[in-house]
């Protein structure tokens, strides 16, 4: 599919918004529902295309699942020994968090699966699940020496493990979780700063024994899931497009309801906050087991700040949509310590420097990072999406303090995560 988007500048930005429900959250809801006992109803899933390969993952393996007029899916768990051998291979798309949960959860399994996905999601790294659970006594094979999907899973019996992660990444945290729903002791995961933590809260709104310690977290066997009703805030890296767009225009003033705020997720407001940008959280509360707020967002004058460290697993898919907001900032925007860019949907880093050079913007890479001069405003011009959902949405926020219209190649990506991002832009621009 070769979509493509010509976006205008905006004079104005005003109004009113809720973004969909949280990404992380839902693919998390279909997988610990389905190994619950009993019904699971889930409020706010989100309908995008990552969502459903789980979705359909789930019920190849024979889990029952009824997508509900209002959009709630309403899910018959088969309880952790319930699910039976998929009939064909399991196509996980472009969502690198089905493949590697996933991967976790069927080593565990007492029959054989085999995962793929698309072009994308078969380049990226499968090691850095595949060798923890290796250790655990799982058996799985993969393209590339095991690094690649289509990736082979013989499920069989597993060892609980202690795992010091050299990465903070809450996929290879939660696939070690979920494979130790199944092993014959505790298993621990260690990382070096804490990624999102949507799988231990769930697991433990579930019922399982999970054990979050500094530095890392244990979860104990053999549990009773119970199914239980979620409600899905709306996801902050869907509202974070919205909150530069909000900060980048003159005047703006945006209303974002119902967005996710865990604070192993929230780091693009503390990062756009140090920027000077103006984000106020209203009505703070609590769903399922996850904070909550309103943001009010306005129209403000950003400067640049050094960007690294324990911050950045807490904003890591946010980093296209900030680098847009730096363009805009006064002086120098440096981002550091964000290797893990380079190995997402597509090189994020390499992508975002490309394509904001061919607009225009001041921006350079490095190994783990970007340095970025603050402009006054971006020339405009076509550019790519590279595939990846977030590249695509960030390229139409800055298009909105461009100069000229900005015309982006392959948009259809943005189904990935966010179906309405198009209508929703077009709602608030007055
Ligand atoms: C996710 C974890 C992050 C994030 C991804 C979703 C999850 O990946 O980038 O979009 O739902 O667990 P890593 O764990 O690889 O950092």
């Amino acid at each position: 599919m070769n979509e493509t988007r010509t976006v205008v500048p905006a004079r104005s930005l005003h109004g009113e918004i809720t973004v969909p429900g949280d990404k992380s959250i839902s693919h998390r809801s279909i997988m610990l529902g389905s190994l619950a006992q009993g019904t699971t109803r889930v409020h706010g899933f989100l309908h995008g295309e990552d969502n459903h390969a789980t979705l359909k993952a789930f019920r190849a393996m024979g889990v029952t699942i009824e997508e509900l007029a209002d959009g709630d899916l309403r899910i018959e768990g088969k309880g952790l020994h319930g699910l039976t051998e998929p009939g064909d291979v399991i196509d996980c798309g472009n969502s690198g968090t089905t493949i590697r949960l996933m991967t976790g959860l069927l080593a565990g399994q007492t029959f054989f699966s085999v995962l793929t996905g698309d072009r994308y999601l078969r380049k990226r790294p499968m090691k850095r699940v595949l060798n923890p659970l290796s250790t655990m006594g799982a058996q799985i094979w993969g393209r590339g020496g095991g690094d690649l999907a289509p990736l082979a899973i013989l499920g069989g019996p597993l060892k609980g493990t202690e795992y010091n992660s050299p990465i903070s990444s809450a996929q290879v945290k939660s696939a070690l979780l979920l494979a130790g729903l199944y092993a014959d002791g505790p298993t621990t995961v260690r990382e070096p700063h804490l990624s999102r933590d949507h799988s231990e809260r769930m697991l433990r709104y579930f019922g399982a024994d999970v054990r979050p310690f500094a530095g890392g977290v244990t979860v104990f066997p053999q549990p009773k899931l119970e199914g239980r009703e979620v409600c899905v805030p709306g996801d902050i890296s869907s509202a974070a497009f919205f909150m530069v767009a909000a900060l980048i225009v003159p005047g703006a003033e945006l209303l974002i309801r119902n967005v996710g705020v865990n604070p192993t997720r929230s780091g693009v407001i503390d990062i756009l906050q140090a920027m000077g940008g103006s984000i106020e959280l209203l009505n703070s509360r609590e769903l399922s087991g996850e904070p909550v707020a309103d943001l009010l967002v306005h129209g403000s004058r950003l400067k640049g700040i050094e960007i690294g460290g324990a911050v950045v697993p807490r904003a890591i898919d946010e980093f296209p949509v900030i680098s847009v907001a730096a363009c805009f900032a006064e002086g120098t925007t440096t981002i550091r310590d964000a290797k893990e860019l380079r190995v997402k949907e597509t090189d994020r880093i390499a992508a975002m420097v490309e394509e904001l050079t061919t607009l225009g913007g001041r921006v350079e890479a490095c190994e783990d990072g970007m340095v970025i001069g603050g402009v006054e405003s971006l020339t405009g011009g076509t550019v790519k999406s590279h595939g990846d959902h977030r590249i695509a949405m960030s390229l139409a926020i800055a298009a909105l303090r461009a100069r000229n219209e900005v015309t982006i190649v392959d948009t259809a990506c943005t189904a990935t995560s966010f179906p309405d991002f198009w209508p929703l832009l077009a709602a608030i621009r007055v």
